[in-house]
């Protein structure tokens, strides 16, 4: 039962110092991995960030800054090959930004059965060429996204059964 899993996933924004091991971050990583892709084009790769400089580098890029992404023990930037989005082949997505939404709720839902915490940083379309320049990836790559992964510093509270609302749903037609 994955449900009570997914109930706890709250985005964390405060993080312990402790480090995530490498074990649990090939974990998420795995996640990722096994996450549907359009077409099965398995064009999702990831930069995966822990050195002070790298991450304070990406906390200046975007807007809003936010310092979750500098003090997180681990940041994760899934990056989708987008090139010849016509033409699709082994190894290039042309339903990118998809891909890269699916594979980051499968890491954050992983971090929760590890322990540990993220949370989805949005980065901008128009801050995509900038994060692609500072960290050497080719400019057809789509980044969407930064993941801030650590060991929560407090536990966040689950989302509650009145969060889920019935009116939500149609049936058949609106
Ligand atoms: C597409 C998307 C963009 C988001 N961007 C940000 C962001 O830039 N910064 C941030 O602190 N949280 C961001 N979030 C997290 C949301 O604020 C959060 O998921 C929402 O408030 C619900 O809280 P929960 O994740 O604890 O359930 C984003 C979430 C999504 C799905």
């Amino acid at each position: 039962m994955i449900l009570p899993v997914i109930e706890n996933r709250r985005s964390v924004r405060e993080f312990s110092a402790r480090e995530v091991p490498e074990e649990a971050l090939l974990d998420l990583l795995r996640a990722a991995q096994f996450a549907p892709t359009g077409m099965n084009n398995r064009a999702v790769e990831f930069l995966v960030l822990r050195g002070r400089e790298a991450k304070e580098k990406l906390f200046l890029l975007l807007e809003p800054k936010q310092p979750f992404v500098k003090e997180a023990p681990l940041v994760i930037v899934p990056a989708s090959d987008r090139r010849k989005l016509q033409i699709p082949e082994p190894n290039r997505s042309i339903v990118a930004a998809a891909d890269l939404a699916i594979a980051s709720s499968f890491i954050m839902v992983q971090a929760v059965s590890l322990g540990l915490g993220a949370v989805w940083k949005h980065v901008m379309a128009e801050f995509t060429p900038r994060v692609a320049e500072a960290f050497g990836l080719a400019p057809e790559f789509l980044v969407i996204n930064a993941i801030p992964v650590g060991y929560p510093a407090r536990q966040p509270e689950p989302h509650k059964e009145s969060e889920f609302s019935p009116a939500r749903i149609h049936r058949e037609r609106w």
